[in-house]
């Protein structure tokens, strides 16, 4: 029995989560679901812990975990997304977050003259340390003189096990982004782990782009990427400007893996979106399509591709959302993909 683990979330999530629930249910895979409804900010509010250890636990204990989002206007510091997100991915060691992208319709390109096909990268972006790592601290706090500092956490074995999955998954090129013309100490460790990792892969294509350029590049040549890797920094930004490449933020899908393990947390790129929270306006296609990276990494390829070919026909056939030129409801958009699975 394969249990997944269901953290609905916040704003948006609930809802979109709800979709890629019911799109798993279709595919008939012998999933059974944990929910736990109250990881949310209402019980943040209320006790200020939203995800105690027993919760980590459970999800341990399943075989992999959907999320929708978690973020709410009423909470003000980081703690919240902190305390749920961040330690999930720190805890459970899901060091690699793995954010594909490819144009979902033509109509969609937000460039000149690109088609669908030519835009398929991923964004292999490093997740259990960098300037998330929660170091640092601040002198003459709430005072003018104030100094806050965020350490960035840069490790050999860090950087190292990320390129490690990066040409792992390479069908032409690697791309690597950092800052190296800049931050000193964690741009010569990046190097250092480049230089090795190239010399290791003789026969995978390689390039280096500062982060700056990288942004630029993927809006002036986006086809040219196959996959970036980079920090946890860089691929947060980086990964939401390549989720607008390919059709918008409510298409983006992610995993935060551990390829060691196995073990992933499945989420959309996206947040909770406060502003359309309760209104069933949501896009559902990034959360199914996390669904599909899921049981695609749970051993079921076919299901996997039959999920997206399916969205891609709903979204071709303009049975979607607003936000890609549709007029449905999330709930309509969820079941307009589940009639294309058949
Ligand atoms: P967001 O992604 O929630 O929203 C940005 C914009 O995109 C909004 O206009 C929103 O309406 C739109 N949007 C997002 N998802 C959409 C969808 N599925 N369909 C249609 N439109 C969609 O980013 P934000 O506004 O910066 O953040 C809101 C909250 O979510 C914050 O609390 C933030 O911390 C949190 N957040 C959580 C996650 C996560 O849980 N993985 C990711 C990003 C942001
Ligand atoms: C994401 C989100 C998170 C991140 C936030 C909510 C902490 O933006 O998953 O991309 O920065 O990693
Ligand atoms: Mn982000």
């Amino acid at each position: 029995m394969t249990v997944i683990a269901v953290l609905p979330g916040d704003g948006i999530g609930p809802e979109v989560i709800q979709e890629a629930v019911r799109t798993l249910d279709e595919l008939d895979l012998g999933l059974t679901f944990d929910v736990l409804e109250h990881v949310n900010a209402d019980t943040f509010l209320a006790s200020g812990t939203a995800l105690t250890a027993d919760d980590v636990a459970r999800i341990q204990r399943s075989d992999a975990a959907l999320l929708g989002a978690v973020g709410d206007p009423r909470v003000t510091t980081p703690d919240y997304v902190r305390g749920v997100l961040l330690r999930l991915r720190f805890e459970l060691d899901l060091y690699v977050n793995h954010r594909a992208v490819s144009l979902l319709a033509d109509h969609l390109s937000p460039l000149k003259d690109t088609k669908r096909g030519a835009i398929d990268c991923v964004v292999v972006r490093e997740n259990s340390e960098g300037l998330y790592a929660g170091i640092g601290g601040s002198l003459r706090q709430s005072t003018p003189q104030e100094v806050a500092l965020d350490v960035e956490v840069n490790t050999y074995t860090g950087v190292s096990r990320l390129l490690d999955y990066a040409f792992d998954i390479a069908r032409s090129e690697v791309c690597m982004v950092d800052k190296s013309n800049a931050v000193p100490n964690g741009g010569r460790l990046w190097q250092r782990c480049w230089a090795e990792h190239r010399g290791r892969h003789p026969g995978t294509p390689t390039r280096h782009l500062y982060v700056d350029a990288a942004a630029m590049l993927l809006v002036a040549d986006p086809a040219s990427f196959d996959v970036i890797v980079t920090n946890n920094s860089y691929g947060d930004i980086l990964s939401d400007l390549a989720a607008e490449l390919g059709g918008g933020i409510g298409t983006a899908a992610s995993g935060n893996l551990n390829p060691t393990t196995g073990f992933g947390l499945y989420e959309p790129v996206h947040g909770s979106a406060p502003d359309i929270a309760g209104l069933n306006r949501a896009n559902p296609v990034a959360a199914i399509l996390s669904a599909a990276l899921m049981v695609e990494r749970l051993g079921h390829g076919d299901a996997a591709a039959a999920v997206r070919s399916a969205v891609a026909r709903a979204v071709i056939q303009r049975r979607c959302t607003p936000d890609l030129g549709g007029s449905l409801t999330t709930t309509e958009a969820g079941a307009a993909i589940r009639a294309e699975l058949g």
